[in-house]
């Protein structure tokens, strides 16, 4: 569950990002979860036909929960025939919604109905249903097998409404029970319906395209009436109208169409509701302009509006430049000059004989994501957006750091199996996955609802750590704003931080993930690390630095007095070891110094010959340190830039060499080092060859200082300056579902051995943009065949080439473990 705020902050800042390209809400990123179980959503708003018990009420049918008798269940069973049991939802305001989960009553092994099957209505207004059907017409959507696995649906297409009722459907009578979640986003454009003319039939010599509005939710007879469809279904159609984006569409699906003949007027009128009177600032219309199939983009439109009862009498008119030169399919933009409406009729003028459009929205003032489209004002706007949800998130912040004190055991209980796997069903239509969850973290029910759009802060997120230079941000609870918008650059949270259970968040010098029940298990104990003399550490480099700290690579003498005989250390008598020495600064507040301490004690407990190991700390004066294991050789992204396979080539240029076998004996280290952490639950979250150090003889050891360093921020994707993602080494359920696992640091693994193959000459999936690194996540995720792999390097044995596909499997629970990895590795070696 913790999860879910993941989701929540990463999509809606996808949103941001993405949303304004293509067009309003992205389908491919607006998949939040709309409060079910996050709480969001009241009591109140969650309504049913009817409940068998007070204890199976509506307000029991949230998924993942377990309170009342596990589910909302209605009083009588249902029968084929007889379809009138719901649960409802009442949103509050328009969503656009694109995926729908549920669940049946498990009540801990003493439950076991759900639903089969269901279908889904949905209402705008609150009067009119309209029961939802998929883009083949059908309506029914298979659901549950067992009471207790979460089954996705993607809706296809997604539904705008306030109220969705979810109707369980059987072939038999049965007793049936629902735990239900909506995923997607808020409905910005506030469109309610548009009326428009039914859309035509172009004959071309070689086939008919169908030009009409497959998806329309509305009446259909001359003229659309009352309903949203393809112009509001979040796909922009291609530059070719012939082609669609959908499997089966047929040519001409994604555009709705009129030819000049049918309209003596010239003009083509629609006419769009909205929820309330808006301040409209501008229209954006996606055409095609396709002229050598006699298609163009509007040659002029002219809009009316009315606030109350009457239209304004004189219209607003706009005439895009023609363009006969660019045959791609674009955007035209309409600047509404901030006139107030509930509605606006708009005549689009023919400028040739078909006028084909894919999706029209609409922005308004009070809707803040239309501002990121603002070319002029953007960056401005940007950081101002940026600082404001900074400002959001430290009142946030504070408010969390209190209740999650409290939370925090209630939590540890549940992180236990909080190991979220995923199994999918690649069904014919629909893509499902099902997801076990058996956790129940209760973050989001207590967070501040308020926020839920603007910056949906989990408790995850409450003390985003940094790796380490970033250090210690802690004060992000109490630092100034704008000192916080300075520091954006470095200072951004480390995203794969964010579901970090607690505490060393904080000090940000690491990014593994501590499952609080291994916290619990650590408290208490003594730290097992001993004082170091200060003055006896030597300063050599600063490695990086935060706002709270700095991070310095230094000479540590008579270091080895202090290394524990129990783990072997490749250096030899008297001669001075190289350490990171993670440095809090002296004014560090009470919690930041708690934190500190309790992450040397996390830190203490990893001991393993490929882990880089906590030496010895300096706490009895400030400022506070924590001394670790440093490697001559540095980070092995470096270490293989430098070298060359062996071969021909090498000898050419004289350059120092790495034998094959050497490549794979350093990733059986790194495979024995993941295979510890995965034993203890530890989730890494940024396995990458930047945080692997080298030492003698090709000795590797896992850290986590891969941020700290300008040197790689080109590995990670900056969101708005609040969290950075190494999205090029994450697993696509992370990207998307913001779930960090083994299994995720088992793809982030692959990644890792495909750079190793590669020498590191080149950044995975260089020819991508990050944007595009993310729809590629979106191709993983439909699983079409249309998703990108790594390729094979030139130096990798088909073998191992395997290992690699097989950690990037879509299912998580397909992908090997890191010990089978480990073993597999060793036999390619041998
Ligand atoms: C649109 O046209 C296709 C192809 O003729 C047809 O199958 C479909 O029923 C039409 N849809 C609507 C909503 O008119
Ligand atoms: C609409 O928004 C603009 C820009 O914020 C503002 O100047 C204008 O006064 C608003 N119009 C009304 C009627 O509120
Ligand atoms: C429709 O458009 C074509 C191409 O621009 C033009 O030749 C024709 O006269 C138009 N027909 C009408 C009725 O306007």
């Amino acid at each position: 569950m913790k999860h879910l705020w993941d989701i929540h902050f990463l999509l809606l800042i996808l949103v941001y990002l993405l949303g304004g390209v293509t067009s309003q809400v992205n389908p491919g990123v607006c998949r939040y979860p709309l409060g079910m179980s996050g709480g969001q959503i009241q009591d109140e708003d969650i309504s049913a036909s009817s409940q068998w018990s007070e204890s199976t009420a509506a307000r029991y049918g949230r998924l993942d929960f377990e309170e009342g008798d596990g589910a909302w269940c209605p009083e009588i069973t249902v029968e084929p025939d007889n379809l009138k049991e719901f649960l409802q939802i009442d949103l509050r305001s328009l969503h656009f919604i694109t995926l729908v989960g549920t669940q049946g009553r498990h009540a801990g092994g003493m439950g076991n109905e759900f639903a089969q099957m269901y279908k889904i209505k949905y209402s705008r207004d609150g009067s009119r249903w309209i029961s939802w059907r998929n883009r083949q017409g059908k309506q029914v959507i298979e659901g549950n097998r067992n009471a207790y696995d979460i089954v996705l649906k993607d809706l296809e297409p997604p539904i705008i409404a306030r109220y969705v009722r979810f109707m369980p459907v059987t072939d038999h009578s049965m007793n049936v029970c629902m735990r239900v979640e909506l995923y997607g986003c808020e409905w910005l454009d506030g469109l309610v319906s548009y009326n428009v003319p039914v859309g035509e039939q172009m004959n071309l010599p070689a086939y008919p395209v169908y030009l009409n509005d497959s998806v329309y939710d509305g009446a259909i007879i001359y003229s659309m009436t009352e309903g949203l469809g393809q112009l509001t279904d979040g796909v922009c159609g291609l530059d070719d109208f012939t082609v669609s984006h959908e499997r089966n569409g047929w040519p001409g699906y994604d555009y709705v169409g009129w030819n000049n003949e049918s309209f003596p007027s010239g003009f083509v009128e629609i006419m769009f509701e909205f929820d309330r009177i808006r301040n409209f600032t501008t229209m954006k219309v996606h055409c095609n302009n396709m002229f050598s199939r006699h298609v163009k983009a509007f040659r002029q439109v002219v809009c009316y509006f009315r606030s109350d009862s009457d239209w304004e009498a004189t219209p607003l008119s706009f005439s895009p430049a023609a363009d006969e030169k660019n045959p791609t399919a674009r955007f035209v933009i309409v600047n509404l000059a901030n006139h107030m409406a509930s509605a606006i009729k708009c005549q689009f003028y023919f400028a040739d004989a078909w006028m084909l459009f894919s999706e029209i929205t609409f922005q308004s003032e009070d809707d803040p994501t239309h501002k990121v489209d603002d070319s002029n004002t953007r960056i401005l706007i940007g950081c101002l957006v940026a600082i404001i949800f900074i400002l959001v998130a430290i009142i946030v912040i504070m408010l969390w750091r209190q209740v999650w004190q409290k939370m925090l055991e209630k939590a540890s209980r549940q992180m236990l199996d909080d190991e979220l796997t995923t199994s999918l069903s690649i069904q014919s239509e629909t893509l499902g996955y099902h997801t076990h969850n058996q956790s129940n973290t209760t973050n989001a029910q207590e967070s501040n609802s308020t926020y839920e759009h603007i910056f949906p802060l989990g408790p995850d997120y409450q003390e985003p750590s940094r790796l380490i230079s970033k250090l210690p941000e802690f004060s992000q609870r109490t630092e100034e704003p704008s000192k916080q918008a300075n520091t954006v650059q470095d200072g951004v949270p480390h995203y794969a931080e964010a579901d970090v259970v607690n505490l060393q968040g904080v000090t940000g010098s690491n990014t593994y993930a501590i499952p609080a029940v291994t916290m619990d298990l650590l408290s208490g104990k003594d730290v097992a690390v001993e004082e170091f003399p200060r003055k006896l550490l030597t300063f050599k480099e600063k490695l990086g630095e935060g706002q709270f700290g700095e991070v310095h690579l230094c000479e540590a003498e008579g270091m080895q007095e202090f290394m524990n005989k129990e783990f072997l250390f490749d250096i030899t008598e008297d001669e001075p070891v190289l350490v990171a020495v993670k440095m809090l600064r002296s004014d560090a507040n009470k919690n930041a110094r708690n934190d500190f301490l309790k992450e040397i004690k996390i830190m203490s407990r990893l001991k393993d010959p490929n882990i880089i190991r906590l030496l010895a700390v300096c706490i009895h004066s400030d400022p506070f340190c924590m001394i670790t294991e440093y490697m001559e050789n540095g980070d092995l992204n470096q270490f293989l830039s430098r070298h060359e396979p062996e071969g021909h080539l090498a000898l050419l240029s004289n350059a120092p060499t790495v034998s094959f076998s050497n490549l794979c004996y350093m990733a059986t280290q790194i495979a024995s080092g993941m295979k510890y952490l995965s034993s203890l639950n530890f989730v890494h979250r940024d396995l990458a060859t930047r945080n692997c150090l080298v030492g003698k003889k090709y000795t590797i050891k896992i850290a986590d200082f891969g941020m700290s360093r300008n040197l790689y921020s080109g590995d990670y994707y900056r969101i708005q300056g609040r969290a950075v993602l190494p999205i090029r080494w994450m697993s696509w359920e992370s990207i998307l579902l913001g779930k960090f696992t083994t299994a995720s640091d088992v793809w982030a693994f692959g990644v890792t051995l495909w750079e190793i193959l590669n020498f590191c000459k080149e950044q995975p999936y260089s020819q991508l943009t990050d944007e595009q690194v993310i729809e590629n996540t979106g191709e993983f995720f439909r699983d079409q065949k249309r998703q990108i792999y790594l390729p094979q390097p030139v130096l990798c044995p088909d073998s191992l080439y395997k290992i690699m596909l097989s950690c990037w499997r879509r299912n998580a629970k397909e992908r090997p473990s890191f010990q089978e990895i480990h073993r597999a590795i060793l036999e390619i070696q041998s």
